[in-house]
């Protein structure tokens, strides 16, 4: 794409100011500049932040412990078989910035350890070897990282020798970016000659897979599971035998971990029925009727918190692919410069990212099985320095689950 061409596209958005500094830069910086305009699809961006009307919402059925703990050993010795047939592959979302946490490092490699290093990445890797034990067979991990960490996350297990896994049996693939802009709708620059982007949301891990060409390594190995899972839960069980044998004996097409909460008011967001398929609510759009509404059995009717932790099944993700998710408009502090070419670091949010979100595909699929875990045992999310989800809370829960620190 040449300036000319560049200045219709953009004009034609109304967004020329990104070509403000295009004189001042030198032919490398132009050609990278107008190679990004040429890539770059603005259709995400606006500065509609009302995500979409919600459908009838109703309570779904849970798969509670107390079932799943009559039924175990069905449920294991069914997942097992699934997993020794190369049935089973997982997903790490580590494409995400971890802005809460507040390191610039890609946020596996954080370090949880108190008298030795213990890192978010080698947490998840020690929780997939116990399978990987159990059940004698490597399990292929796909690990999506984004522009902004891909080289730093991949640098780090090759260092680490993939902390003793077998490399053979790990993918990293990219996720896309998505263009940021301010309140105004005006895409920022992050430099003079690069417009700023962030990682688009966890909501395109599947086609990003396609087009990272992860989909031959399915094929090829037989996988019909994908077990994907958030980077910063450093308790969960990944490839759980239990749960993919439970997902398997119920015909469903999908499995969401949910975890009972523990006050109506926790953050997080409740799996549902949304004009009678699954669905999830965010906490933020619980009114207070659904809050106090009880099932018959006096349990409050939604009652159950996700914790980015499903089970797909490859074929119903293929069916659904090419269709589009809801946008989700995030507003947050965006780092840019201004007209002046100034570099600025906000203090309070400044503009919007654009992001698709995995909970939204729950909706696209007909039957989930809820499968209860036990949160003390499972759930030990890292999003906070301090406080509630934090490194301190993850490091007494991992504690309590036997693990030196
Ligand atoms: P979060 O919603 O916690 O976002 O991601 P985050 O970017 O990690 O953290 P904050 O909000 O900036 O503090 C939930 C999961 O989805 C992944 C994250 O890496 C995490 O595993 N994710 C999020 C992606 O892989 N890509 C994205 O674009 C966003």
């Amino acid at each position: 794409m040449n300036y000319s061409e560049a200045y219709s596209k953009l004009s034609a958005l109304d967004q020329t100011q990104l070509l403000s500094f295009f004189d001042e830069l030198t032919d490398s910086e132009q050609l990278n500049l107008l190679a990004q305009i040429d890539a770059t699809d603005f259709s995400v961006v606006t500065t509609d932040k009302n995500s979409g009307e919600r459908g009838i919402i109703s309570p779904i059925g849970v798969t509670e412990i107390s079932e799943i703990e009559s039924r175990r050993a069905e449920f294991m010795h069914i997942g097992l078989e699934e997993i020794r047939a190369g049935h089973v592959g997982a997903v790490l979302l580590a494409g995400g910035m971890g802005t809460r946490l507040g390191s610039d490092a890609p946020k596996g490699m954080f370090d949880i350890g108190i008298t030795h290093p213990l890192y978010i990445f080698e947490c998840i890797i020690n929780n997939l070897m116990d399978v990987v034990k159990l059940s004698g067979n490597f399990i292929h991990l796909f690990i999506m990282t984004s522009d902004k960490n891909h080289a730093s996350t991949v640098n780090f297990f090759e260092e680490k020798d993939y902390f003793g896994y077998d490399r053979k049996f790990i993918h990293f693939f990219m996720q896309d970016m998505a263009p940021t802009a301010d309140h105004n709708g005006k895409v920022y620059l992050e430099e003079k000659w690069k417009i700023s982007t962030s990682p688009n949301g966890n909501g395109g891990w599947y086609s990003s897979m396609k087009k990272g060409g992860m989909l031959d390594t399915v094929k090829n190995s037989g996988i019909e599971w994908l077990n994907v899972f958030a980077v910063d839960n450093v308790l969960q069980r990944i490839a759980d035998p239990v749960f993919i044998g439970a997902a398997k004996l119920s015909n469903c097409t999908v499995g969401s971990k949910v975890i009972r909460k523990i006050s109506p008011d926790e953050r997080v967001g409740v799996m549902c029925l949304e004009d009678g398929r699954p669905s999830i609510v965010e906490y933020y759009e619980l009114t207070d009727a659904m809050r106090d509404e009880k099932l018959e059995s006096g349990e409050p009717a939604y009652n159950f918190g996700v914790i980015l932790n499903y089970l797909f099944h490859v074929q119903e993700l293929n069916a659904i692919a090419e269709k589009d998710l809801p946008l989700h408009v995030v507003e947050k502090k965006i780092p840019h410069i201004d007209e002046e070419g100034t570099h600025i670091i906000p203090e309070k949010p400044n503009g919007f990212k654009f992001e698709t979100l995995i909970l939204d595909m729950i909706h696209m699929l007909h039957g989930c099985l809820v499968f209860e875990v036990e949160r003390k045992h499972e759930f030990a999310p890292i999003k906070n320095r301090t406080g509630t989800d934090s490194v301190e809370s993850a490091r007494e829960l991992l504690k309590l689950n036997g693990i030196e620190l």
